[in-house]
Parts: structure tokens; sequence; C-alpha cells
């Protein structure tokens, strides 16, 4: 943890909090990288803004051209304390000179168990829980599946319309969508079974039958198709990420909550988008007052550096023999470092309160903003997590991936760093960092209303 003498502010060279364009975007340094990163890397890895970054802090984002952008990507909600958070600067130079890598699996050091009690009693629930620390979200999601095989002897598993779980051969068999995702990487792992989300917005019947009518297709689904005594485990994300930032009908995630302990099945809550702060609580499923029996987590997790984890009863994860979970790098030290530095961070500046703050300042400008354009079908989300959903409008909810396209574009022209969603491609979400200022905050969605006027 950091030392208490070192102020942990001289750790850090300050960035200064305001937006500022000195050449278009992108600018010709970045330019010209990009154009030699076409000889050295591969395109499949896609690239949302081209701007090449030289430092980041709190809410701005500095590029090599000099130019200093909004950011309300958070590098996919990563950076939620803020980008070299101080707290996060100063515990991993502290770990980093300390030692650098032993594997917990071999010589075990005390900030793994540290992050471990620490999950254990921040994840929703009063049970006994253990935790197992990995590196990325899709590692988590696999190591969650593993467990919830171990433990109830079961093979199949029911993921969600729209849901996204990770790139790796049984991430992708999770994720729903196909492009860019899964297209052409088949064959995928077995034993993977599709259910409708309780989707609001787009639910055939209207918001207020979701709940139960998507409740009452998942049941008949599982009974019919899979068998419960057949399935190892639901997992689903309390609020969807890539798929949209789709909350489910309240109502829903308790239905599945109780069906799964009736059934003796393991609800894993994925939580790697959704978690830390983010939403305005510690975890999202908090909201709907939901306990899953297994928490996965990453992403904000470390304030930048890669740590994921699987947390969850303890009979459930005590349940796999000695040795069957772990990797090299899972729980690494400079990694476990971040975290408590994260964890620390969210806990002292009391994250979730701003959170919420940023959820009430752009829901509340962004309903206005949908009042003036009915092609912004729908504003959700909650706390720092919140999206549109644009549409062709005039009474269609037919889903509009150009237009989306067209005012994320025009939002990155002038400085403010947006992200897009959704099976159809036609959801703006933002998640910006819960340490950013009500200034650029406004300043944001300035940009964002500017857009719209531009684009529509
Ligand atoms: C809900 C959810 N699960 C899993 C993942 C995969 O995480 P990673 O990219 O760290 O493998 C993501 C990443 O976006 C996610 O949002």
């Amino acid at each position: 943890m950091p030392d208490p003498e070192v102020p942990v502010t001289d750790l850090v060279s300050p960035v200064v909090q305001s937006r500022s364009l000195v050449t278009e975007i992108p600018g010709p340094r970045s330019r010209e990288l990009s154009a030699r990163r076409a000889a050295a890397v591969p395109p499949g890895v896609g690239t949302t803004l081209p701007v090449w970054v030289e430092r980041a802090a709190g809410g701005i984002v500095v590029d090599v051209d000099g130019n200093r952008l909004i950011d309300f990507g958070t590098g996919i909600a990563v950076t939620t304390v803020g980008n070299s958070a101080p707290r996060v600067v100063a515990a991993v130079r502290e770990q980093v000179a300390a030692f650098t890598h032993t594997c917990f699996m071999v010589t075990p050091y005390e900030s793994y168990l540290q992050v471990a009690e620490k999950l254990n009693a921040l994840t929703p629930g009063s049970h006994e829980k253990r935790t197992a620390l990995f590196n990325s979200g899709a590692e988590a999601v696999e190591n969650a599946v593993k467990i919830a095989r171990s433990y109830t002897g079961r093979p199949a598993v029911i993921a969600f319309d729209h849901a996204y779980h990770g790139r790796t051969n049984l991430t992708m068999a999770l994720t729903a969508k196909n492009m860019p995702y899964k297209h052409r990487f088949g064959p995928f792992a077995g034993e993977v079974y599709r259910v409708p989300m309780a989707y609001p917005y787009r639910w055939p019947t209207g918001p207020e039958n979701c709940a139960q009518e998507a409740f009452d297709t998942f049941v008949s689904l599982v009974h019919t198709q899979v068998g419960e005594a057949n399935t190892a485990a639901v997992i689903i994300e309390p609020i969807q990420g890539e798929g949209g930032f789709v909350v489910p009908a309240p109502g829903f995630l308790a239905l599945v909550s109780a069906w799964c302990a009736e059934h003796g099945i393991v609800l894993i809550a994925d939580e790697i988008q959704s978690g830390f702060c983010r939403t305005g609580d510690w975890f999202a499923c908090e909201h709907e007052g939901v306990v899953p029996d297994l928490i996965t987590t990453a992403k904000g997790i470390a304030g930048g550096l890669p740590l994921s984890a699987v947390t969850g009863r303890a009979q459930i994860m005590d349940s796999v023999h000695v040795g069957g979970l772990g990797g090299t790098y899972g729980g690494n030290p400079v990694a476990c470092a971040a975290a408590l530095g994260a964890i620390e961070t969210m806990q002292a500046e009391d994250l979730c309160g701003a959170a919420r703050h940023i959820g009430s300042v752009l829901t509340g400008r962004l309903t206005a903003l949908a009042e003036k354009y009915d092609v912004i079908g729908d504003v959700r989300g909650r706390g720092a997590m919140i999206a549109v959903e644009l549409v062709e409008g005039n009474g269609s909810k037919t889903p509009d991936a150009g237009l989306t396209a067209a005012v994320s574009s025009a939002c990155h022209r002038n400085g403010l760093i947006t992200l897009t969603a959704g099976t159809f491609g036609n959801v703006l979400r933002f998640l910006p960092p819960l340490v950013i200022s009500d200034d650029l905050l406004h300043e944001a969605l300035s940009i964002i209303e500017d857009a719209f006027a531009a684009a529509v």
C-alpha cells in the first residue's frame, strides 16, 4: 500500500483537467503512428479512435500531438478511479521495486490474500466466500464455468441474448453477437444454450410485461431444451455491457436467482463491466437485491492493470480439487498492489456516490435531448454506465447504426472519447471515470448535444 509519508500527488505529473485541441483529430503524429501500425499490427485488433496516447489522468487523455481529450471511455470501463490514479501509482511503484512475480501457486504473497479478503467482504451477501484471481475478464468467466461444473457435476450453461463474456473459445460461445466477435472463429465450446434477455425497450408486448414473460420463456426453454438437472450455471450480466447497457426489467434477476436456487443451479453474475462502483453501488446486482453464487470481476478492479477474479460461496469455490485452478500470472503482485490502491481510492473518495451523481447529470441532460430528437429511442443505464439507443425515429424502433457512428465520430472530432455498443451497433455508451470534474462532464454533454445537432 502507498507509504503514508509520500504525498501521492507528488508521484504523478499533473495533467491539466481541461479539453484542448491544437490539431485536427487525429493529428499528424497520430496519423504517422497509424501508418506505421499497419505494417506491425494486424487489423483484426481494431481501434475506436486512432489518437495515440502520451499520458492520461483524471478525465483527460493527452495525445502525441498535444491534444487533450475528455475521456468517456475509460479504456472500456477500466480506469474507474482515473488514469494513473495516485494511490494506484504509489502502490505499483512500491511493489514493482520489491518483487515483480513469484507465481502465487509457487510461493505466495500477502497482497493476493488482501485482494481476496476485500472482494469477499465487498461482494453481495454475508455468507462465507472465497476468491481466486486471474488476469482477464474472459479468464475469470472461463474459471467461473469450470467451478460451477465441478461443483454441480453438470455440463450445461445458460447465457442470454446480447450477452458479452469475452473472446476465448468458451467465452465466444457464451457471447451472443457474431460480428466481430465470433465470425469465422468456430467451432465453439459445447453445452452453451441461449435464452432471450429481458430487454425492456425491445420487449414485444411492452416493458411492463418484460420481466415475467422473459422469465417464463427462460424457464420453458431450459426445461424443454436443456433440462434443469443437466444445467450447471446461468450466467448473466446484471447490466449488459457490449450488448448496449441493457438493464434487465426490474424483478427479472430476482426471479432467475430464486429459480436457480430451487434447482441447485449456480447463478454467475458477470460484473466485469458493471462492477466496482460503476453503477453507483459496488456491484450492479445489489440494485436488484440479488446475491449471486459466483461473481466475476475485472476491468475497474485494478485501476488499469490486468487482474480479474471469481468470488463466490465457499462451498462452491472449495469443491474444486487442489491444483485445478490458477495460472502463471493470476493475481500478479503488481496487479494486486494496483487493486488495493484502486479499492482504497473508491472507498476514500466515495466513488459509488460519485457514480450516482454522474448518473443523475448524464440522465438529466440526455433525457432532455431525447425529448428534442425522437431518434433517441431509449436513455438507460445506472450511475456512470449510461447509454442512448438510436433508432430511425418517427415511431420506428429500427436500429440506426449509421447515425450512431456519425454522432460518435463528431464527438471524437471535437475531443470527446466515446464508445458504441449493442447487437445492432446503435448504442452510444458513456463510461466516464468516476473522478471526472463537473466541468468536464458538462462540457462532454455539450459536445454530445452539438454532435446530435450536426448529425440528425
Ligand atoms: C461483461 C463482460 N464480461 C467479460 C468481458 C471480457 O473481459 P476481458 O476483455 O478482460 O477478457 C468483458 C469485456 O468487455 C465484459 O464486459
